[in-house]
């Protein structure tokens, strides 16, 4: 016999069935306890609740363990490219060396956005945040693949994926160049996905940029390492998005917006940020950590601490060793990582960290390493965008695939209870707070 949980509620005992994953977690499946027992669960930020069942990425965050389609990440970092991940998570196997050939071709089949798309680049202005443009054009770009929208069948699926992915990078990219004015770069068709997203950054008319093999790879790394981590906000958000049957532009569009947030994928540059905060007015590493310790700020030690990892994120361990090796590797020194150590080195030995066991996340160290690579801070969280595309879009497809219901969650009303309108004449005063 399956197991059940039992919950007693007013005298009266439900039996709840327990789903059990293939890793050993278990949940209490609460679907029919409104139509049982008369009340629903409250989880407010969704803090232990599970909204769906998936096999595409899974977290042991106690452990510190992640894995794509059951592959350890750190086996996927040392073996695999980002087109490669890309295939594993949205088909749920490693590609056959046709299926990757194919793949691959795809990407550099559909690098270019249509000629149109360029021009909305000029509406935007300079100072337009790239995580605004990002989901404006994703959107924008469903308009000129009407094809693509109903999604009838595997073949316009995969059409679909690899223009979304391929073209994120144009996209990113164009908008770079528009806000620092330079022409934008077309895309290189002989090119890998990464060297080429770095040629429409880094090349000028007149001047192509030659990136050295190792900054391909750690843009490779960080790409991978990015690329899915089961249902964080950004994910979340892609397939409620996905459960209204939505297209795959539109529900990545929202995943671009969820992922904006400092919380969230904008923590990646508020780390950096942090860091020459604290460079630049020459501020002991130990005299910051005191002041987000400190309840009556509103500080936090951005990059570190995780919803889901209570303990050191593998990601982040990967990136740290890849800073050192980078940062060697092209001979520089940057102070900020200097700073990374010894605010990491403090935290790690502080009471106030262990107790809530926080530990450094994934963006704590990927920053050291997109400036070492030479991406201006306001474009890593559109890199962090480009990484998680793939994590998307598998997500998006096991929804469809699924053909799951309408993510619909309930709430707990605590507002006023019923009242009566009140004319205009008898509703005292009250100005604007705008200016
Ligand atoms: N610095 C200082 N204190 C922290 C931090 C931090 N970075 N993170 C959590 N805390 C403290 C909180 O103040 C709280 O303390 P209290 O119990 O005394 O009130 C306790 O730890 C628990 O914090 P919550 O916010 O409840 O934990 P939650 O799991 O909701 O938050 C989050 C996770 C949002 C990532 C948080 O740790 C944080 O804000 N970190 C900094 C931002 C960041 O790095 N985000 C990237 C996350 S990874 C990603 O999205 C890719």
């Amino acid at each position: 016999m399956s197991e059940t949980a039992t919950l007693i509620l007013d005298g009266a005992e439900h039996r709840l069935p327990i789903v059990k994953g293939t890793a050993g977690e278990r949940a209490i499946d609460v679907s029919r306890l409104r139509e049982l027992a008369g009340c629903i669960t409250l989880d407010e930020g969704y803090v232990n609740t599970g909204s769906c069942q998936s096999a595409i990425t899974f977290v042991d965050g106690e452990k510190g363990v992640l894995r794509y389609r059951g592959i350890p990440i750190e086996q996927l970092a040392k073996h695999s490219t980002f087109v490669e991940t890309c295939w594993l998570l949205i088909y749920g196997e490693l590609p056959t060396r046709e299926q990757l050939k194919c793949w691959s071709a795809l990407f550099t089949k559909y690098e270019m956005i249509h000629e149109g798309l360029y021009h909305h680049f000029d509406g935007f202005p300079a100072t337009g945040h790239p995580m605004a443009i990002l989901s404006a054009m994703i959107n924008a770009m469903s308009c000129y693949e009407p094809d693509l929208m109903e999604m009838e069948g595997p073949a316009i699926f995969q059409a679909a994926a690899a223009r979304l992915i391929s073209r994120l990078r144009t996209i990113a990219a164009a908008s770079y160049k528009t806000s620092i004015g330079q022409p934008i770069i077309y895309p290189k068709p002989h090119l890998d996905y990464c060297s080429n997203f770095l040629h429409m950054m880094f090349s000028i008319p007149f001047a192509d940029y030659e990136p050295e093999p190792d900054v391909v790879d750690a843009l490779q790394l960080i790409l991978i390492l990015h690329a899915d981590h089961e249902q964080n906000c950004s994910t979340s958000t892609v397939r409620m998005v996905a459960s209204s049957g939505a297209n795959m532009f539109a529900s990545c569009a929202a995943g671009v917006c969820a992922l904006w947030g400092p919380l969230h994928g904008g923590a990646n540059a508020a780390v950096v940020e942090m860091l020459q905060y604290i460079h630049d007015n020459n501020i002991d590493p130990a005299d910051y950590v005191a002041r987000v310790k400190d309840k009556d700020s509103s500080l936090r030690l951005m990059g570190f601490g995780h919803r889901v990892y209570k303990t050191y994120d593998p990601r982040a361990t990967l990136l740290k060793e890849r800073a050192d090796q980078l940062l060697a590797r092209l001979k520089r020194v940057d102070p900020l990582l200097e700073i990374a150590k010894r605010l990491e080195d403090i935290a790690l030995n502080d009471p106030y960290f262990r107790e809530r066991r926080l530990y450094p996340n994934v963006d704590f160290y990927s920053g050291v390493i997109l400036r070492a690579i030479g991406i201006p801070v306001n474009m890593f969280t559109v890199i962090f965008a480009m990484g998680r595309m793939p994590g998307w879009i598998a997500n998006w497809k096991e929804v469809r695939d699924s053909q799951s219901a309408l993510y619909r969650p309930r709430q707990i009303y605590m507002g006023p209870t019923e009242r009566d309108y009140v004319p205009i004449e008898q509703r005292g005063d009250g100005g604007c707070l705008a200016p």
